[in-house]
């Protein structure tokens, strides 16, 4: 007789979403995709939802999102319980910091937070504190994924090619290095803050005057800011899957409609910039943007996944421009479409995530951690 399937166990998957910044409704958008594509039949999926002053709050699949249906309106529940994290080998227990009752468990974590606080690496210091496994690049990567200045020195260190750019915090900013950058770069010139995305605080000045002003508003935002070399190109990006042997998908173009990528056409405006998918580019030129793609990961010390993002000259030249780690990953967003693309559907991306997760954590615990002389 034909024995029934035994059912797989399944996995206790904790989504980490919302959090501390700027682009905090952007991950709730993010996280709904990711959460209602998780397999069901394999995940046990919680909802951790990251309030704005840095909550944890464990979410209920009916109701942990406001108004999800709409980008504008969309609102973690703040009726959701609060909740913290104990330490553990194989699982992270979830507890009430009220009572100390376990709640529930996690075996690895997916964080989906962009930028400050979930991208830079110390969201990834605590999910390491917890012994936990977790999705994505470690504290390395991402904090040097995030940092602007220490990425594009890392690059040109490894001989891959990146835009001219000088960075300045208050102790270096004076009138006559300012003087010397312009000089060197030439107009235009980009301002921009070293830690942040979204394209907050970016300013493309033609004068010294606008130039001014774009480093008063980016010093707003971060103590280290970048003045960068405008490069006239085509955005061209990449995504990255994998940790010691990383694949790079087919090539996706950004097509910014007015002026560059900015908040306003990466948010609000609807049509503020097209994605073409794949990129029209010569199959000569598809294989050197995947493998400096690979490059950069590699040279980051990423793992799990990152999209690359470049610039390509009318000359043929590519630039990289930056690495993202933690990607936009709603259903429409380019890391997940580029895979889509390059034959790899949203659902079995998300498995692909959690099983490098999974494979690292495995790999760390092989690791010697006492010596004995
Ligand atoms: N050096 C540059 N030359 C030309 N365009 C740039 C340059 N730097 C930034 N941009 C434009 O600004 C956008 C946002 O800048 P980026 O460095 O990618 O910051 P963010 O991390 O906020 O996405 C880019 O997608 C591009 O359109
Ligand atoms: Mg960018």
């Amino acid at each position: 007789m034909k024995q029934p399937k035994k059912r797989k166990r399944k996995i206790k998957v904790g989504l980490i979403f919302g959090g501390r910044s700027g682009e905090h409704e952007v991950s709730l958008q993010s996280a709904k995709s990711v959460y209602e594509a998780l397999d069901k039949q394999k995940y046990d999926v919680l909802l951790i939802g990251v309030d704005k002053q840095g909550k944890w709050r464990l979410g209920d699949s009916s109701n942990y999102l406001l108004h999800a249906g709409n980008p504008k309106l969309i609102a973690l529940n703040k009726r959701a319980p609060e909740v913290t994290a104990l330490a553990g080998r194989d699982q992270t227990a979830l507890i009430s910091p009220r009572s100390g009752e376990p709640m529930s468990e996690v075996e690895v974590f997916f964080p989906v937070i962009h930028g400050t606080y979930g991208e830079d690496g110390s969201l990834q210091g605590m999910l390491e504190l917890l012994d936990a496994a977790y999705v994505g690049a470690g504290v390395l990567g991402s904090a040097v994924g995030m940092d602007k200045d220490v990425m594009k020195r890392l690059l040109r260190e490894a001989g891959i090619p990146v835009t001219g750019f000088k960075a300045f915090s208050r102790t270096n900013f004076t009138p006559a290095a300012l003087k010397q950058a312009v000089k060197n770069l030439g107009w235009p010139i980009f301002v921009k803050p070293a830690n942040l995305g979204s394209s907050v605080g970016v300013h493309k000045c033609t004068s010294l005057p606008e130039l001014l002003g774009g480093i008063r508003d980016a010093f707003r935002y971060d103590t280290k800011i970048l003045l960068e070399k405008a490069v006239k190109g085509r955005e061209i990006e990449v995504a990255v899957l994998g940790n010691d042997d990383p694949r790079a998908s087919v090539p996706g173009e950004v097509i910014p409609r007015h002026g560059f990528y900015s908040y306003q056409a990466k948010y609000i405006d609807e049509d503020g910039a097209g994605l073409e998918i794949p990129a029209k580019l010569p199959a000569g030129k598809v294989k050197e943007t995947q493998a400096l793609a690979i490059r950069v990961f590699k040279a980051l010390e990423c793992s799990g996944m990152a999209r690359v993002d470049f610039f390509l000259t009318p000359g043929g030249r590519l630039l990289v421009n930056e690495i993202n780690t933690l990607p936009g990953f709603t259903k429409i967003s380019m890391y997940p479409k580029l895979w889509e693309a390059s034959g790899l559907s949203y659902v079995k991306l998300l498995d692909r995530l959690i099983g490098l997760a999974l494979e690292r954590k495995r790999q760390k615990d092989r690791l010697k951690r006492t010596f004995e002389a």
